[in-house]
């Protein structure tokens, strides 16, 4: 049981594993730290790469890198904030100082993550910070980090999408080169893809599709007016392009390196980005949300176990396609996400499946693992039920 100086975490104990612990409760380290009570956490697909393996993750860590909560404590550095707010944070840690954060690109702050440029809470390779898959979480520089909402608790399954996968999604959009009016295939329905077709619609997309083959996630796909097409009913690129009567203006990735083939029974790292190349038009873009790692334990390949990933890259320069990528630089977005939340024009809580408390999370990994029918999203209430 937690007691005044400790506090229950969900941590890593191994692939396929995770427990519920009794750790610490984290302390004031720095003048601009809060200590946050976490009222929702949220699993993500990212998650999953570490829980199963799949990442240099060492056992121990707390995961859980899309945090909101009330302000506890503050440093005496903090004067935005005031003990009570209610807050979301980014899943990066940025220290709003560094050249790439002054420009903006908080994903790759120079300033978290010695000899790195990206700091995240509860993961891999991201810094020392722990997740808020537990009652309380520490954040660094918080004046900048922590984005305030309207208090209460209303809005809060919406909120909680304010720390990544609503911003990823829109910015899986913006990094394509999208504009009003066009068409985009959004490879993957999961939290990512839904909330990429989502900011689509949002944004005036035409004709938006999106690729995966799990029914329940294309169904939600179709309930906010998206085409669903299923990867193993048919080769996606040849059904889009049917559809459209024509390639498409842009493409997202939001499935990554664990992408699998299309009958689901091996991976096949590098078939979504090929898909893209095939399904965008000449001068279209690539957006990639989607997570692709330097080295990976489980990989089929020599290559791709040291991130490399095979590419028709030649068909890329003929039709001289432009790529963005790279983490989510949350910040960019997430007030104004918000604000369209709070304005009633936004309401991405539809991917929202599973609300549960910390003692169920170890069951929830398993079957949101196992993309089990019906398992889109799953958040956490660390402190008992909202
Ligand atoms: N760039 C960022 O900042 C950022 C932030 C959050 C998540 N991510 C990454 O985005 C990706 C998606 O996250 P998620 O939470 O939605 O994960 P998820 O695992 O829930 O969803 C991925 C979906 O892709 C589908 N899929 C697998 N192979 C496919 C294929 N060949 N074609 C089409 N669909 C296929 C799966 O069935 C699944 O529904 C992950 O790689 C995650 O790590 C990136
Ligand atoms: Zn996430």
């Amino acid at each position: 049981m937690a007691s005044a100086t400790t506090m229950q975490a969900l941590n890593y104990i191994g692939p396929y594993k995770v427990r519920v612990e009794e750790v610490e409760k984290p302390k004031i380290e720095h003048p601009d730290d809060i200590i946050v009570k976490v009222t929702t956490a949220a699993i993500c697909g990212s998650d999953l790469h570490m829980y199963e393996g799949r990442t240099a993750a060492e056992p121990g860590i707390t995961f859980g890198h899309e945090n909101m909560g009330i302000v506890e404590e503050l440093g005496e550095g903090v004067t935005l904030l005031k003990k009570g707010d209610r807050v979301v944070m980014p899943f990066n840690v940025a220290d709003g100082r560094c050249r790439n954060c002054e420009e903006g690109k908080t994903a790759f702050c120079t300033g978290v993550n010695p000899g790195f440029a990206g700091g995240a809470y509860g993961y891999v390779a991201m810094g020392p910070y722990r997740g808020g898959q537990a009652q309380y979480i520490r954040i660094p520089y918080a004046d900048f980090n922590a984005l305030k909402l309207p208090p209460g608790k209303e809005h809060e399954s919406d909120f909680i999408l304010l720390a990544d996968v609503f911003p990823t999604g829109w910015h899986g959009v913006e990094i394509s080169g999208f504009k009003s009016g066009e068409s985009i295939a959004v490879f993957g329905a999961g939290p990512v893809g839904l909330m990429a077709a989502y900011s689509a619609v949002l944004r005036g997309g035409s004709n938006i599709y999106v690729v995966d083959r799990v029914p329940e996630r294309l169904k939600a796909a179709e309930k906010i007016g998206c085409i669903p097409i299923d990867f193993t009913k048919g080769d996606a690129v040849d059904q889009i392009i049917a559809h459209n009567m024509g390639m498409v203006d842009r493409s997202v990735d939001a499935v990554g390196y664990q992408a699998v083939n299309p009958n689901g029974s091996s991976e096949k790292p590098n078939i979504v980005l090929e898909n893209m190349i095939r399904v965008t038009r000449p001068c279209g873009g690539l957006g990639i949300a989607g997570l692709y790692v330097p080295s990976d334990p489980g990989a089929s390949d020599a290559a791709s176990a040291n991130g490399m990933i095979s590419l028709s890259f030649g068909k890329l320069f003929e039709k001289g396609l432009s790529i963005g990528t790279g983490q989510c630089n949350v910040k960019a977005y997430n007030r104004y996400l918000r604000d369209m939340i709070i304005a009633g024009k936004a309401k991405p809580s539809f991917v929202i499946s599973h609300e549960i408390g910390l003692a169920d999370a170890e069951d929830a990994y398993d079957k949101f693992d196992k993309r089990e029918n019906g398992w889109t999203k799953v958040i956490i209430h660390p402190n008992g039920g909202v």
